[in-house]
């Protein structure tokens, strides 16, 4: 910045430079306010990820919370959202009392009959009467409903920044997401796996991105981004930015909402200075 700071320019000049870069700065105030455009700060580690289902809050014992902790500690993302069909979006499903008692949504594991990690899952929707174990689904503004808790939950396991580090947790053997449920859909011959690749801005100013194919593979199967999010046949078919994942596209169809969140810049841009985070 040779010409803006002159070494023989007086202390008073400095100064009333100094004041015009700042009266310069609060008139543009708005304009800067625009442009700034950041990733909106995520709910803390506890609530990321939570889902409120609540179609039917009129008829039923009060809306649903679902978490995601709790379930993609012990499944896939795929398992889910390909297998089972849930939509990537709140409400988007359309899961009612019947499809849950027909055995389908929450009702392909909450039962009463199925056997995850030596549990019977607890049943969804059984029966017209309201009893307190409702609650522990229709668990809206109630307290003490539930049995698992976030804190002791994630006690032990490893955490980065932003909540659970989930990829050291399953690679350390801590947490053994499972990607098929035996007897709901047929166990599918796996695609190779792709090549990881590294994704370049264009900007100079911009560490390039990593992306791991195969890291993503392991929760995402290929089903999860191909088509849908990603419909590609060759790399660069899909033009992607910042500004499309903020409002949700591409990387941020997960990494707003389950996936750690978007402003933790450096976990993506290699060696980015860790500036908005939360
Ligand atoms: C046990 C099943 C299950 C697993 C495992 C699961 N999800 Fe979900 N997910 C859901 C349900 C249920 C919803 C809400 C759908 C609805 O309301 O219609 C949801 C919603 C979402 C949403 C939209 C959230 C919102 O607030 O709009 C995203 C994004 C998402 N999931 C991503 C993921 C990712 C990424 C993974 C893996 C790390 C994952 N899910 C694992 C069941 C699951
Ligand atoms: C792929 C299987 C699967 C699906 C689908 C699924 N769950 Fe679960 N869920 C589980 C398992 C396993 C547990 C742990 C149960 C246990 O240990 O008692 C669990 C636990 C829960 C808990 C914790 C209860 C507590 O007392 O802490 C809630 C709440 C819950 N599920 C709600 C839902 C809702 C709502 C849906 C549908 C939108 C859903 N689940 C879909 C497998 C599933
Ligand atoms: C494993 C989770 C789970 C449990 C346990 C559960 N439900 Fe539900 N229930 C749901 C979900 C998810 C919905 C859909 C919520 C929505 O979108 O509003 C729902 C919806 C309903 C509805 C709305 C009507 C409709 O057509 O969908 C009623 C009524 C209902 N549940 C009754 C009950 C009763 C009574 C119990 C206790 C005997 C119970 N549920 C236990 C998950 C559960
Ligand atoms: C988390 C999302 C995600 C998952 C999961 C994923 N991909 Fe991709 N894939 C991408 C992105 C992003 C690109 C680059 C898009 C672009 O530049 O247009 C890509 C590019 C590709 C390409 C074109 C470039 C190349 O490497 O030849 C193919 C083919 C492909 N993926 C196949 C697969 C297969 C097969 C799987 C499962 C084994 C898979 N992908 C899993 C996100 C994903
Ligand atoms: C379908 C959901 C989904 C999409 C789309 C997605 N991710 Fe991810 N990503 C995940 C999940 C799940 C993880 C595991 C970590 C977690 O959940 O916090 C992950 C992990 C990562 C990691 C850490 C992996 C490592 O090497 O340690 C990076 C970096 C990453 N994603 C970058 C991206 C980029 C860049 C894009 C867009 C080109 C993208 N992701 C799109 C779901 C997704
Ligand atoms: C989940 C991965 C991910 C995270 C986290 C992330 N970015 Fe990005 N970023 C990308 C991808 C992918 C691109 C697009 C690369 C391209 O242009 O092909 C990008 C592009 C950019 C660009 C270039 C301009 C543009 O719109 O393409 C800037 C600037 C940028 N990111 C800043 C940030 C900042 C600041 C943060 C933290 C607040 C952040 N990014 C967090 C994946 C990520």
């Amino acid at each position: 910045m040779p010409t803006c700071w002159n070494r023989s320019g007086t202390r008073k000049n400095r100064r009333s430079g100094l004041w015009v870069l700042v009266a310069a700065l609060l008139l543009s105030g708005v304009v800067l306010a625009q442009q700034i455009y950041l990733p909106p700060a995520p709910a803390p580690p506890a609530e990321y990820g939570k889902v409120v289902l609540n179609s039917h809050a009129a008829r039923s014992p009060g809306p649903v919370v679902f978490q995601h902790w709790l379930h993609r500690s012990k499944f896939t993302c795929r398992l889910c959202h390909v297998d089972i069909g849930f939509a990537m979006t709140a409400n988007g499903t359309g899961v009612t009392q019947e499809s849950i008692r027909q055995g389908y949504h929450c009702g392909a594991c909450h039962d009463g009959k199925r056997v995850v990690e030596g549990n019977v899952v607890f049943a969804a929707c059984q029966g017209d009467q309201y009893v307190p174990a409702c609650d522990r689904c229709h668990a809206a503004g109630k307290r003490g409903v539930r049995k698992y808790d976030y804190h002791s939950y994630t006690a032990k396991l490893p955490k980065f920044n932003f909540g659970p580090d989930w990829m050291k947790a399953e690679e350390r053997g801590l947490i053994k997401p499972a990607d098929e449920l035996v007897g709901f859909a047929p166990a599918r011959p796996r695609m190779p796996l792709r090549e990881d690749f590294g994704i370049t801005t264009g900007l100079h100013w911009v560490r390039p991105v990593t992306f791991s194919h195969q890291k993503h593979t392991v929760w995402n199967g290929c089903e999860l981004c191909h088509p849908e999010i990603f419909a590609t046949a060759k790399k660069s078919d899909v033009q992607y930015t910042m500004y499309s994942n903020i409002e949700g596209h591409h990387c941020g169809a997960c990494h707003l909402k389950v996936a750690f969140p978007l402003n933790n810049c450096a976990m993506c841009h290699l060696h980015a200075p860790t500036w908005a985070q939360q």
